[in-house]
């Protein structure tokens, strides 16, 4: 049996099923082994995990544990009563309409966090007005319609990842601000400091930040030092934000002090930083690495839930998948109908029956003509219909993707 245990109850012969929190978190190569060593125990404990899955069929049991089944009911509950609250700011635009600007603004944006960080990696000075420039795009494209380039934030290349990281956190975290009725010029300041905020990672050597495998100690410090080299290269520059400044050097803080730098904790941790740890780690997590598959946004939300006890914000989690959806624009869903379709448009009020496009049938196994099915009022195929959950593309070999920008009937 599965089970969530507090960290401080793990003894030797307990057997870990999931460490519970992302992968860049801690330092195990691993997350399933056999606890026989108290000094792993202790390496837990101090990385900032405060829960751990355990398998009682190979290890000790705790009696006091919940099962995964009874968490993953808890967690649901809480998602389901966070999705009925009034979501964000209303969109003017269908994705599709958006899509073709939102491509090359996705784009430009690349380009512009590239230049910045090898200017850091070569000791240059930055272009701040060239991130400033491109976060005003960023912001009036989602003004017009923020499903369309959060739906392109997960196409990252392995060996380009760290710049793709930058362009998915300032993006996010201008979606999040503007959501949040946060005035203009800090939702600017925002997206400044999310294209920013891994600015010191250029200082980490390429060997070190791409190793596919297992990082040791002085490795995980060396990463370690990117929010503190990343605050002190902005700080250099003499011409950014006390916000950009505050996201580069806290956005791995957490809630229960746990995080780094400076191991804050709560309310000493401001707003902004607080949204910054969310948007890092969704993203992180969402995201294919060469050594790890990323979660489907559903089930990263979910994690997100279940970390929000410790690490996280819980509001703030919440305001996130209201900012979102749960299923964001781009996920691939299961219809009760057997059909299979991809995410195009949120519905205001209702976050669990957005616009689908429908375009393949698992009864038949084969692809359908596209349909876009709304379903706060759907009546399509087969009656009523709604979703099951979230698929994962490659176990239908299907690119939902290609369907955002179609035009169905
Ligand atoms: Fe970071």
């Amino acid at each position: 049996m599965i089970k969530l245990i507090a960290a401080d109850r793990l003894r030797p012969g307990m057997y870990l099923h999931d460490l519970n929190c992302d992968w860049m978190s801690h330092p195990f190569v691993r997350s399933r082994f056999l606890l026989e060593d108290p000094a792993d125990i202790a390496k837990i404990v101090s990385s900032g995990i405060r829960e751990i899955y355990i398998d009682t069929s190979r290890g000790l049991d705790d009696a006091s544990a919940p099962t995964v089944e009874e968490v993953r009911q808890r967690v649901d509950a809480d998602m389901l009563r966070a999705a009925t609250a009034k979501p964000d700011v209303p969109i003017q635009r269908t994705v599709s309409e958006e899509m073709g600007k939102a491509r090359k603004i996705y784009e430009q944006t690349g380009r512009v966090v590239r230049n910045v960080m090898n200017d850091v990696r070569l000791g240059h000075a930055i272009h701040v007005a060239d991130v400033e420039a491109v976060v005003e795009d960023i912001t009036a494209s989602v003004a017009r319609s923020s499903g369309a380039l959060i739906s392109l934030l997960r196409l990252k290349r392995a060996d380009d990842y760290t710049f793709q990281h930058c362009v998915a956190v300032g993006t996010l975290l201008v979606t999040f601000a503007r959501s949040m009725g946060l005035d203009p010029e800090t939702v600017r300041e925002a997206g400044v400091g999310g294209l920013l905020h891994d600015v010191g990672k250029m200082k980490v050597p390429d060997a070190v930040l791409n190793k596919p495998g297992r990082l040791t100690d002085e490795e995980f410090l060396l990463i370690k030092r990117h929010p503190s080299d990343g605050h002190a290269a902005l700080v250099a520059t003499g011409s950014v934000g006390d916000i950009p400044l505050d996201i580069t050097l806290h956005h791995h803080e957490r809630m229960d002090g746990t995080g780094y730098p400076e191991k804050l904790a709560g309310a000493d941790i401001t707003l902004l930083a607080r949204m910054s740890a969310i948007v890092d780690v969704y993203d992180a997590i969402t995201s294919d690495r060469c050594y790890h598959k990323g979660m489907e946004p559903t089930e990263a939300l979910r994690k997100m839930f279940e970390w929000s006890k410790f690490h996280f914000d819980e509001k703030l989690v919440q305001q996130f998948m209201r900012t979102i959806g749960i299923y964001p624009v781009g996920t691939l869903v299961m219809l009760e109908s057997g059909r299979l379709g991809v995410v195009t448009e949120q519905t205001e009020g209702n976050l669990l029956a957005p616009k689908v496009c429908a375009f393949f049938s698992t009864r038949q196994n084969c692809y359908i003509k596209p349909e876009t099915v709304d379903l706060a009022k759907s009546m399509g195929w087969g009656g009523a219909d709604r979703i099951l959950g979230h698929e994962q593309p490659q176990k239908w070999n299907v690119d939902p993707s290609r369907f955002l920008t179609a035009q169905p009937a």
